[in-house]
């Protein structure tokens, strides 16, 4: 996994644009927020994936980079004062608090273009064939519009201080942080060439790791540590958020994320082998401290 995670940071690099005179300063925004660290998550999924279905690593690589760019774009949004209003991400400032309101702006849309670009990159191309390339776009297209991670944020925004039920927040979780997660699992597929069937078990471990993964993140907002997190605990109870963690308490949220995850383990069992990783990956975000 440490391998797999130098080899994104160093690719993710490889894809920003030069630094001259006149966009500089944007491009080291983006930079900033790019190697801020992270546990890298989404391309792990990606290029485990890709293996799983007989494909390499090195092919969905631009795929697994691509959707990490749309991540870190909507972690700067995200923490915007319009929307969280937080101080601290992946350890450092955020990215408003170091380059200002209106380039970190700029630096998420900069991301989430340069998602496309990548996707749809020669060396894209070159190593998938442009039928996978203009798939893998359109997945990366729909899992971070209205219908996908822009949805639950919006989700997410609208019912601070309100009562919502818990399929209220399934649909929220699913789209805010599901959607991106499934998103990577199809994409290593895609890069693999993988069957039907295998897509769809791919689709079932990621929704249910996916919502879990929401969950555990809501746990740890109040369990956890600023300085472990990284980011700062109490953001949600400050912010009045709806949260399984807030709406059902801790260790009911741990009860169904645990169950969630055996869920997408067991999604797994159609593939003959070299499932472990991904099982153990399952377990891992279950019980991340960060
Ligand atoms: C944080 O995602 C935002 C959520 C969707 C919960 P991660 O926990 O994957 O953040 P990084 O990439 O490791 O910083
Ligand atoms: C964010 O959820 C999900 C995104 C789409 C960025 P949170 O707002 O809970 O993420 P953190 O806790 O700030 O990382
Ligand atoms: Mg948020
Ligand atoms: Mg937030
Ligand atoms: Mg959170």
């Amino acid at each position: 996994m440490s391998d797999n995670k130098n080899n994104i940071e160093k690719e993710l690099l490889s894809y920003l644009p030069e630094k001259d005179d006149l966009i500089g300063n944007l491009v080291s925004s983006m930079e900033y927020s790019l190697t801020a660290g992270g546990k890298r998550v989404r391309p792990m999924l990606v290029t485990e994936f890709a293996k799983l279905c007989g494909g390499s690593e090195e092919a969905a690589m631009p795929f697994a980079c691509a959707i990490e760019m749309i991540h870190t774009y909507s972690l700067i949004h995200d923490d915007l004062p319009c929307m969280d209003n937080d101080d601290l991400r992946r350890g450092k400032p955020t990215n408003h608090k170091v380059y200002g309101e209106a380039c970190a702006l700029l630096a998420g849309s900069g991301l989430l273009t340069l998602a496309f670009e990548t996707a749809s990159s020669e060396k894209a191309v070159r190593l998938n064939g442009a039928e996978k390339c203009l798939a893998a776009v359109k997945v990366l297209a729909e899992a971070a519009g209205a219908e996908g991670m822009l949805g639950g944020q919006i989700i997410d925004l609208e019912s601070e201080g309100k009562k919502v039920t818990a399929d209220h927040l399934r649909i929220m979780d699913a789209k805010k942080t599901g959607a991106l997660i499934i998103a990577s699992a199809k994409l290593g597929c895609i890069s693999a060439g993988a069957t039907e069937q295998q897509m769809q078990a791919a689709v079932t471990y990621a929704e249910n790791i996916g919502v879990a993964f929401q969950i555990i993140d809501d746990i740890l907002d109040v369990t956890s540590s600023t300085e472990e997190l990284g980011k700062p605990v109490g953001s949600d109870s400050e912010n009045d958020k709806s949260t399984y963690a807030a709406l059902l308490g801790i260790e009911e949220c741990r009860r169904i994320s645990r169950k969630l995850t055996e869920k997408a383990v067991d999604a797994l069992k159609i593939f003959e082998n070299g499932t472990e990783i991904l099982e153990k990956f399952a377990y891992y975000l279950l019980n991340r401290e960060n």
